[in-house]
Formats: C-alpha cells, structure tokens, sequence
C-alpha cells in the first residue's frame, strides 16, 4: 500500500484515507494509491460501503500542478475516477475544506457525497488555462443543469457547501468539524438504508432538459466580453456542450482532447507560472522563515485622499481599528465620505449589509492630531510625492509614536533611505505601496530600506496577507521595481507618439497584448497631473526631462478621466476613452514646434519599444538586486498593472518571445533612438550568451 493512501476497515465500513500534505494534490502516487485502495476495498468481503476521506486541512485540492508540462505517468486521472465510479460498493466522498478540480472530479466519481459546512467545491482549472479533464465537464452539468455548470466551469469560483447541496452537487451537509465522523455516519446509513449504487454518469433528466438549448451561445458571447483574450474558457464550453450533444464516454474523449489542447496552450504555461509566482513571493530571500513578527493590531494613515481612503478600507476590512490623520477637517470630512461611499455601493451591490458597512465605517477614526498615533502598532503615511513634507512628516511620527511602532510611506517613487534617515529608527522604516484604487488591487510592493529590520520585512509580508494583498519585497531606488519600469514604457510611448503614432495606436498595442488598458487610457485614470509633477519635479532638481505634448495637455487642463478630457475625452459618466481630434491637432502642433516630421509607426515596434524596453528594465533590476528573482517582477506587473496573467508577467513572456529577440531589439533602438534606458543590460547579454533563460535564474 502507498504511504499516502491507506486502506482499513471499520465495521462493515471500508474507509480509504488520503494523507498527502499540503493539500492532498492527486500526484501519482496518490492516483495509484487510491487505486490499489480501492481494488482492496472492493476484494473486502466485509466491507459494505466505502468511505473516501482526507487528513489534513482539505479534502483533495486537485491534480498535481507541479506534475503538468511533464510526462505523466499512469494511471492518469480519468481512469481513476472511471474506476471510482465502477465500483460495485457505495462509494461516499467526505469533503472538509476545499474539494477542487480534480479532487471535485474525484468526489464525484463517488456515488454520495457529504460534507461539512463550512467545506467548499469548485472546478477552478480555467484559472490555470485548462477545463476540468478527468470527467468533470460531463459530471458536473448531469447534476446542476447547463447554466450552472456553464457559470462554475467558465469561472472557476468555488461554492459553499450549502449552495452545492442546493444544487444537487452534494447529498448532505453536516455541521462540526470531524469530517471522518460524518463521513461514517453517512456510509452506515446508505447501509442501513440499503442505498444503491448511484453513478453520476447514469443520470440523465437535466442533460435532457437543457439539450439544443441557447444557452451555450449566449456564454460564448458573454465571454468574449469577459475573457477577451483567453483561450481556455470558451474551450470548457465546447466541453459542456459535448455533455448535452454526445454520449457519455464520447463525451468524455471529447473532454480529454479539449484538456490536451489547453495543457499545450502557452496560455496553460503562463497561468501556472503566476500561480506559483503569487505564492513564491511571500517566501522573500534571505528572509528566515522563523523570523518574528510584530504584532498589528492598530493602525495609523496620514492622508485622507484616495489612497489614504483606500488603504484604510483595506484595515477595516479585516477588523483592524484605523486612525487617519488630516491636517484640516474638511479634507477629513470629505475622505470619510468617500470610504462611506465605497461602502455604501458595494452594500447596493449585495457584497456588505448595512450593518458590516457601520461596522467597518465604525472602525476608521478621524483625528486632526499626531498624538493619537501614540499607541498604533502600524502608521502609513499617504500624503502626495514630496520628499522635504515625508521627511518632516517621519521626524513627527519618530516624536510621538511607541517604541516597535512600524512607520510606513506609501511613496511610490522615493528613497526610503532618505525618509527613515529623518527617524532615529531607521530600522522600523519601510516601504508599503498600495497600488489605485487601494482597497482593490492586490499588489503590495513592500519596499526594505538598507536599515529596514528582518522583523519589519517579515512583519509587513504578514500584514500583505492579513489584509489580502500579495506582498512582494523588493529594493530602494527610484520607483522600485513596477514604476521603474513603467516610466521607461511611458517614455516610450511618448516618444512613439511623437514620432507619428497615435495614443489609440499605442494603446491598442497594449490592450492586444491584453492589458487591460493602454498607456495613455491609464495616464488619463490616474490624471495627467501626475505624471506632469513628477516631471517638473525631476526638472527642477536638474534632469534633463525633454518637452512633451503631456505637459502642454496637464497645462491646459486636460486632466483625465476627471476632467472629461486628457489624451482622449470621455462622455459624462462614461470611462471609454474616445479619440480626440483636438489633441491630434496639439499633437501635431508639437511635432512642429519640435522640428519632427512624423512618420509610419508599425505596431510591432510599438510592442518592441513599449514591452522590451520593461524587459530590459526588469533585467537591470535584477542584475542590482532590487528584485530577487524575475517572478517577483511578473507578480508586481501581473498584480499592480494588469500584466495579462496568462502571459506569466513580463520576465516569463520574454522567456517565450527569445531573449536573443528581444537583445537585438534592445541594441538596434540603442543606435536608432538612444537613451539610458535602451543601453543593453549586462543580465541579457550574459544570459543570451549563455544560451539561458530568466527563468534558468
Ligand atoms: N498541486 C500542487 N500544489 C498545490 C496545489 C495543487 N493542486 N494546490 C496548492 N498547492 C500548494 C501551493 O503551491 C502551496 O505550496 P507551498 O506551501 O510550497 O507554497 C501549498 O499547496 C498551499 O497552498 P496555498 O498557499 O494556496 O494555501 P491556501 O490554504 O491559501 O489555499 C487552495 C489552498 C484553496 C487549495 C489553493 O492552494 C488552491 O486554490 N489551489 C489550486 C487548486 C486548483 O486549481 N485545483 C485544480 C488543479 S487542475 C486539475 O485538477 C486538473 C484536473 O481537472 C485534471
């Protein structure tokens, strides 16, 4: 018997236990070992039914993603569950935690299926390019009907146990927490009660009720819109589809070629990476796994704009009292009004009740006095991007706060060196990026000073999780590693421009490619003002930042979406950009005034300037140890800019285009548009010449 399977026998109960730590993943030797299981349960003379059930904190998780992109070895995992469901006992699946993907397929290979409450199923494969490929597109629509299966196939959401005994996916939900305790109950009274063999594949009423229906169209069109780009989803409904059309074991063959399409699929490759990707970054290099972390239970946030507003949201969300701090009352006043607005919408939505909206409202303090910071375990600072009001700011908070107390900037350009060196703590400073809007996007780039302490860098990763965020760590210097890279692709875009493309042109580069905007479409969200600062900013401290037809843009006040024009003009209510021959004409005014006659751009050297200039940029990040490794370059773009997932983030695409592509890109703008940020990195020479990768690194 394997060691991760067992099988014994309890009264006239075969229990079959599944003990493969984290999550049960159906790796091969759990697929063999359930199967030798099984023909063991079946040879039991004494055994009546026979009970499936899990160690561990959850019933099967899935197959084995570390095993994908390899050979896989048999008995792959249709023939298991084939083998399941052949059984000629009751088969009972007891499901605590999460029963996903092929640990749901699993499931429902058994004949019964009971679980606890609070336990969760779901077919998630879509999220990793792929449908479910050991019976569940066939399985699933027998029990719930085509639009549900659709939903839960083309989603790849989980559902509660009480949704899914609704829907017929399970038998019965228990409460408690023993879930070998109820799974016994459960298979002694399909003995007692005499219950027969039920297989899934047999049932047939709701393939019948749904067949020739419109619904499998109405989804492809619904996905066009949701999943533009994707290649998996519309895969997994020709897999439904084929459940209503054909029998089941040639729906089931249609299934696996269906499966094997998608697991060939770059878009399978790129999804798996992220997968992975957001998980490896909260393992931060040389950063013990036993190191302590602080305590955070109070927090404090100076700034009660939109990024203020929205990191607070993130706090109170989860419980954790916030303090914000304002210099005058109407900014406050006005701050609070907003998070209650947020709320308030997310309430009409269905998401909170009134009551969770007055809790977490109640959370969030309003102060117009430093001193309430006094007892805060945790203070961010959110004000706008000024290094002399940071500095005066952190002497302030090295005043009054305790001892231990961490003190954060949401800065998302500065030296963090130069703030904490205005403390006598510097080792209690760090960086904590929030990316707009802040209580929606995942990316946390957390930003480690050179005195920044182990326990504080553990510290604000444990905080990332707390408030679900993902945490990446990365270095100090002028944007970190996201707008680092940004800037130089804004650049780009910019210049592209005025050399004859236009910004729809640019942007629809990017937004194929499948951002979920352009440059300028983003430059417009944020406001033209921004960047327009920061480039005065960086003039007065002596940069040479050349003219740009931005500025004149910032100047007239075109701010964005706020204004209802910036690059583009939107409509009252409305966030789609539309052309404007207005800024075409300023556009080309400028070209005049700057002596540049403009000329034909193609699209592929819009992707080459705009993409392979970050990629370049990402590889003198890494080569300074500002990221650690080129997967927490892909998570910051995938997570903080909308890097499409299933391109596994910009390090891991450039892997797939050819690193030798992109170089030589790299040294032809060296010579024909110049600049810093087209000088070769060392890192891309050094791995093309060696015929490696990013991801050999
Ligand atoms: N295979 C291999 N490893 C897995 C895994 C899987 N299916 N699911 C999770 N893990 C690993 C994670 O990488 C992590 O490893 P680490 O500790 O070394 O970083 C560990 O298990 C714990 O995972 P999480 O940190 O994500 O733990 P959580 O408790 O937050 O979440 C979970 C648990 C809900 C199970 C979440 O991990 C998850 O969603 N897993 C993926 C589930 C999935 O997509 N299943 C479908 C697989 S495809 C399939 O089944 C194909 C079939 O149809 C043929």
């Amino acid at each position: 018997m394997s060691e991760v399977v067992s099988y014994n026998r309890e009264g006239s109960i075969g229990v079959i236990t599944v003990n493969y730590p984290p999550v049960n993943a159906l790796g091969h030797a759990v697929r063999s070992g359930l199967l030798a299981a099984l023909e063991q349960g079946q040879n039991d003379a004494e055994a009546r039914a026979i009970l499936l059930v899990c160690e561990g904190r959850t019933f099967i998780a899935g197959a084995d993603i570390r095993e994908f992109g390899k050979p896989i070895q048999e008995p792959l995992l249709p023939t298991l569950v084939n083998a399941l469901e052949n059984s000629d006992k009751p088969l009972i699946a007891a499901i605590h935690g999460t029963a996903l993907g092929g640990g749901l397929e699993t499931a429902l290979g058994c004949h019964y299926r009971v679980a606890l409450s609070n336990a969760k199923v779901g077919l998630p494969e879509v999220k990793l390019g792929l449908l479910p490929g050991a019976g569940g597109t066939q399985r699933l629509p027998r029990l719930t009907g085509a639009r549900k299966a659709l939903e839960m196939i083309t989603t790849g959401e989980f559902i509660g146990a009480n949704d899914a005994l609704a829907l017929g996916i399970l038998d019965a939900v228990e409460e408690g927490d023993d879930i070998r305790a109820v799974g016994m109950a459960y298979a002694q009274k399909v003995i007692d009660d005499k219950k027969p063999v039920r297989r899934v594949r047999d049932m047939n009423d709701k393939i019948e009720a749904d067949k020739g229906s419109d619904v499998f169209d109405q989804f492809r069109d619904e996905l066009k819109k949701r999943a533009r780009g994707l290649f998996s989803p519309f895969k997994c409904v020709d897999a439904v589809e084929a459940a209503f059309n054909l029998p089941f074991e040639e729906g089931l063959k249609r299934e696996r070629a269906l499966f094997t399409e998608c697991m060939e699929s770059p878009q399978r490759a790129g999804l798996i990476h992220s997968f992975f990707g957001e998980r490896e970054v909260s393992k931060v290099k040389g950063l013990p796994k036993d190191t302590p972390v602080r305590d955070v239970n109070t927090v404090g946030i100076i700034g009660a704009g939109t990024m203020g507003g929205g990191i607070a949201m993130n706090f109170a969300n989860v419980g954790i009292p916030v303090t914000i701090v304002e210099v005058k009352q109407e900014a406050l006043d006005k701050g609070l009004a907003i998070i209650r607005r947020n709320y308030e919408n997310s309430a009409k939505k269905g998401k909170l009740t009134q009551e969770q909206v007055e809790q977490r409202m109640a959370l969030i303090t309003p102060s117009l006095t430093y001193d309430d910071f006094r007892d805060v375990d945790l203070v961010i600072e959110a004000v706008f991007e000024n290094m002399a009001i940071k500095k005066e700011i952190f002497a302030r908070l090295d005043e009054v706060c305790k001892p231990g107390a961490i003190l954060a900037s949401n800065t998302s350009t500065l030296d963090i060196d130069e703030i904490a060196s205005a403390t006598s703590r510097p080792e209690d400073v760090v960086g904590m990026h929030f990316f707009s809007p802040a209580n929606v996007m995942k990316l946390l780039e957390n930003v480690r000073g050179s005195k920044t302490s182990d326990e504080v860098k553990a510290t604000v990763m444990a905080v990332s999780r707390k408030i679900g965020k993902v945490g990446v760590m990365v270095g100090n210097c002028y944007g970190f590693v996201g707008n680092r890279m940004l800037h130089k692709r804004g650049t780009e875009a910019m210049s592209l421009v005025d050399e004859g493309a236009t910004p729809q042109q640019v942007d629809k580069v990017l937004t194929d490619l499948g951002f979920p905007m352009g440059q300028f479409a983003m430059s417009d969200l944020a406001g033209i003002d921004v960047g327009y600062r920061i480039r005065e900013e960086r003039r007065k401290s002596g940069e040479d930042i050349p003219a740009s037809w931005m500025d004149k843009l910032a100047e007239q006040g075109r701010l964005g979406q706020k204004t209802q024009a910036g690059v583009y003009k939107y409509e009252e209510g409305s966030r789609k950009p539309i052309p404007d021959p207005e800024v075409e004409q300023l556009i080309e005014q400028f070209r005049k005034e700057q002596g540049i006659t403009p000329r034909e751009i193609t699209d592929q050297e819009i992707l080459e300037r705009c993409v392979y200039v970050m990629v370049n940029e990402g590889a003198k990040i890494l080569e300074e140890g500002i990221a650690d490794r080129p997967l927490d370059i892909d998570i910051v773009w995938i997570y903080g800019y909308g890097f499409p997932a299933y391109r596994g983030g910009p390090m891991f695409w450039a892997d797939q285009e050819g690193l030798d592509t992109i170089l030589s890109a790299v040294k032809k703008y060296q010579d024909t548009v110049g600049g810093e940020q087209w000088e070769p990195a060392a890192l891309l020479e050094r791995l093309v010449r060696e015929g490696k990768k990013f991801g050999d690194l």
